[in-house]
């Protein structure tokens, strides 16, 4: 048996106030290694708030949630973040890369914490865009890239340094369909891969590509 990539055991986060917001209840739940899982839940129901204690920005008020096997609610702060460069590799709707930077300057900026030496961090960049199908773009700026390429280049930044976590923030929001179709068909290659995926998103299409869906409503999270 290997151990989990995300555990909740009885994970709750409850924002002080005042005054006090419940904004997820006590939930359990297992993400077991290459599984790929959509999370949905309508505005206010808490996937903000399960998303950053899933990514190691926050912390639970009460359970635990262990990533790999390691209880972070009992980790000091630095730990936690060099945990999270490490472990977590985050896509969010808005590509947040440097527009001033190139493709593969971007991508390198995925491994910068993990003091490996530069050109090595600059050929494991060019390979992960090369994967990503944007070898012949590495030495663009950023911001000269469409919606489509930066969020390929961004999921290139996110795999670099090989996490355990692929965790993405509604990752077509920002997409025309035919370029959200095409970033899907790459998350969906990326799974099968191997890598354990996480959606949160508020599109069912897109959540209907996951192997799993989970919902929540009103903090409640409920596994399907
Ligand atoms: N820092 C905070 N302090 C107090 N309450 C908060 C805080 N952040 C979120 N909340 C509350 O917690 C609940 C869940 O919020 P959350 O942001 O997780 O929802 P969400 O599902 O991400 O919504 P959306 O789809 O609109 O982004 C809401 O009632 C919200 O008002
Ligand atoms: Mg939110």
């Amino acid at each position: 048996m290997s151990v989990p990539v995300v555990e909740l055991r009885g994970a709750g986060k409850t924002y002080p106030g005042p005054p006090p917001v419940v904004a997820l209840r006590p939930s359990d739940l297992v993400i077991d290694r290459s599984d790929y899982v959509a999370v949905t839940g309508p505005s206010g129901s808490g996937k903000s708030t399960w998303l950053n204690l899933v990514g190691l920005l926050d912390t639970p008020t009460e359970g635990q949630y262990l990533i790999d096997g390691v209880d972070v609610g009992s980790l000091p702060e630095r730990v936690r973040m060099s945990m999270r460069a490490e472990r977590i590799g985050f896509v969010f709707q808005s590509f947040h890369l440097l527009p001033h930077r190139t493709a593969v300057e971007n991508v390198m900026l995925g491994s910068l914490y993990l003091g490996r030496r530069r050109a090595d961090r600059q050929r494991a960049a060019a390979a992960v865009l090369e994967r990503v199908g944007l070898a012949p773009r590495a030495g663009a700026l950023a911001g000269e890239l469409s919606g489509g390429e930066r969020q390929r280049v961004a999921i290139a930044r996110a795999l670099v340094a090989d996490p355990s976590l692929l965790l993405c923030d509604e990752p077509t929001g920002n997409l025309d369909s035919a370029s959200a179709a095409r970033v899907l068909d790459l998350i969906e290659e990326v799974h099968r891969s191997g890598q354990t995926v996480v959606v949160v998103t508020h599109d069912p299409s897109v959540a209907a590509r996951a192997r799993r869906q989970v919902t929540i409503h009103d903090g409640r999270l409920a596994v399907r």
